[in-house]
């Protein structure tokens, strides 16, 4: 990798309204697995339901990652402020360093879905994406039968780019993905009319 080399490294951590958004330690395993355990926290995903060996392999995997430079994969904790509580987890990649393309992603305890957590997780995400590391465009992608998660990329002001059709198989069955996406233009839009 060349120009990649220069990519600027987040800085963390990002402090919102409600959350501390930080780097993963192993001891956030049993957590993690707390918040991901709900049957319906999976349903929309194109994954079988992970087992708790998985789930340690991918804190594991999140804290490795840390180390890495240039550092393409942030899976991070999203916490709770007063409380310090992991609440769920956001996720930015760069997926071309180059073309300066990332990805994101956000999932939250079930027991606190609709209290507008994805939201400001994602608008952090998106904030450090365009302010931190300067990418072009940032995507977000999730099954057509996701409609809360489709809700969120579109209250952050993504737009719907399309459909991958029947991309994958998992639990007997073939899954699409709805992509949407952000350019730096209409983010900083955004983020000026936002103040
Ligand atoms: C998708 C997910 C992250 C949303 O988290 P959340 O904290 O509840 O999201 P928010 O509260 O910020 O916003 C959710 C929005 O979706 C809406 N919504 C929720 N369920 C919905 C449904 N079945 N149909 C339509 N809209 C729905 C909510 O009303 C809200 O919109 P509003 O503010 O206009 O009322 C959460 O459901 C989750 O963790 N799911 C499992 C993991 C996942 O699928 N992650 C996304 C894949 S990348």
């Amino acid at each position: 990798m060349s120009a990649a080399i220069n990519l600027p490294a987040l800085t963390l951590p990002i402090t919102t309204r409600r959350l501390i958004i930080r780097e993963y330690a192993t001891s956030d395993t049993a957590a993690v697995q707390e918040n991901v355990r709900d049957t319906a926290y999976w349903e929309h995903h194109a994954t079988e339901p992970p087992t708790p060996e998985k789930i340690s392999a991918l804190v594991l995997w999140a804290v490795q990652e840390q180390a890495i430079k240039p550092r393409l994969n942030y899976y991070l904790a999203a916490t709770r402020k007063d409380s310090g509580v992991v609440i769920g987890e956001a996720v930015l990649r760069i997926t071309d360093p180059l073309q300066r393309q990332g990805e994101f992603g956000f999932g939250v305890a079930r027991k606190l879905w609709k209290q507008g957590f994805a939201t400001e997780m994602g608008a952090a995400l998106l904030q450090a994406a365009f302010s931190q590391l300067k990418l072009h465009r940032v995507f977000a992608q999730c099954a057509p039968e996701n409609k809360a998660s489709i809700r969120v990329m579109q209250k952050l002001g993504l737009a719907r780019e399309g459909m991958l059709r029947d991309v994958g198989q998992a639990r007997g069955k073939w899954w699409s993905s709805v992509i949407y996406s952000i350019i730096e233009q209409e983010y900083a839009k955004i983020a000026k009319l936002q103040g």
